[in-house]
């Protein structure tokens, strides 16, 4: 079957997120229609449709096959990703699930063996990861060019803690139609807390640039009163024997003073990347550190790039260029990050899930 040349889109869940980024972010590439918008909240898709101008507005993900599309985002709540993103795999559409793609790593890789089966492409819903520091850190390490992997680092410290809270009173401050539901980043059984909504990032972006897959993990957690994670550290072993730490925190008082910055550590130099200053610099043998060409916020952070990429895979007739953010990257994030939850319960340290496919 020949590539279409503009990508038939659906998105699946159009709260706070959709409609502050991809129906803004669909409406202006010129290589996609949005043919369909899907919500099990019948007014909201409605609403949705008419502001976005958006043909079909339907309350299930079956509808949305019905429709004929080309590729799908699903931006539901963390634990209602797995069903209308495996629906859509075995309709052989391509899919961008939003992070954490799930929240059980074994739903994670059943994603990834789904779209395996139908030739599907499965994306994540990491901006960072297409950003042209990302891209030059995989170049670097991954190629070897700083030699063997020593010590990996991240710290992740945001402000999102009246979210974690359950209070999205001031959310529409920051765009979109519609809050999110209070549940989504403050409810435990519903996935909330830091790790899944912010560490999740980091956590993308370190493992990314490696290449590596973790192995396990210690990790503790700080509440501090909330239902859910406020503040997260872990130690990880990776599957080479390299070791990472990444700490992350939602209690930054603004979003202008957050702190996002990493260093990997190899046998012939290190890198430090920072994605809110958008710096990157590279130390190679016993020479200083070197500044790569610095970025701007909205470089290193293209929020809107999660979709073009989507749509760019959905029309190329190349099933098999790599992906920025590929499933499989997605389920190494969830099965860390539950290990990491399992291992601060417990207190002791817990192996990431990998099935024997991949390990
Ligand atoms: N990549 C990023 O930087 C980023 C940023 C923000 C949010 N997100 C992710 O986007 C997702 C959505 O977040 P949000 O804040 O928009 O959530 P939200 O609470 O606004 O919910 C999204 C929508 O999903 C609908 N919905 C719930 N269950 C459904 C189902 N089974 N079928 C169809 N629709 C359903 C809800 O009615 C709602 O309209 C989350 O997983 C979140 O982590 C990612």
């Amino acid at each position: 079957m020949s590539a279409p040349r503009i990508a038939r889109v659906a998105v699946v869940g159009v709260g706070w997120w959709a409609c502050r980024l991809h129906l803004v972010a669909l409406k202006e590439n010129p290589d996609a229609l949005v043919v369909a918008l899907c919500d099990r909240d019948r007014a909201r898709a409605d609403e949705a449709a008419r502001i976005f101008d958006v043909p079909l507005a339907v309350t299930d993900v079956g509808a949305v096959i019905d429709a004929g599309v080309d590729c799908a985002i699903v931006a539901t709540p963390h634990d209602a990703h797995w069903e209308p993103a495996a629906a859509l795999l075995d309709a052989g559409i391509d899919v961008l699930v939003e992070k954490p793609m799930t929240l059980d790593p074994g739903q994670a890789w059943d994603l990834v063996a789904r779209a395996r089966r139908t030739g599907a492409r499965l994306h994540v819903g990491y901006p960072f990861l297409h950003s042209p520091h990302v891209a030059r850190l995989r170049q670097v390490l991954r190629g070897g060019e700083l030699g063997t992997p020593v010590l990996s680092q991240g710290l992740f410290a945001t402000g999102v803690h009246r979210l974690l809270a359950g209070d999205v009173s001031a959310q529409l401050e920051h765009g979109g139609l519609f809050a999110s539901a209070p549940s989504t980043y403050s409810d435990p059984l519903r996935g909330g807390g830091q790790m899944n909504s912010q560490m999740t990032h980091a956590v993308a972006v370190l493992l990314s640039a490696t290449g590596l897959h973790p192995a396990s993990v210690s990790a503790y957690s700080n509440f501090s009163g909330l239902r859910v994670d406020l503040a997260d550290s872990l130690a990880i072993e990776m599957n080479d024997g390299s070791v990472a730490t990444i700490a992350t925190t939602g209690s930054v008082h603004s979003h202008a003073s957050r702190i996002e910055e990493y260093r990997f550590f190899a046998s012939d130099g290190h890198a430090c990347l920072d994605t809110v200053r958008g710096r990157l610099e590279i130390a190679r043998g016993g020479q200083a550190l070197t500044a790569e060409p610095a970025l701007t916020e909205a470089e290193a952070n293209p929020e809107k790039a999660t979709s073009v990429a989507l749509v760019a895979a959905a029309i190329d007739p190349d099933r098999t260029s790599p992906l920025a953010a590929p499933g499989e990257l997605g389920a190494d994030v969830v099965a860390l990050l539950a290990a990491a939850s399992e291992s601060a319960a417990a207190g002791r340290p817990v192996g990431a899930y990998r099935p024997p496919l991949h390990a």
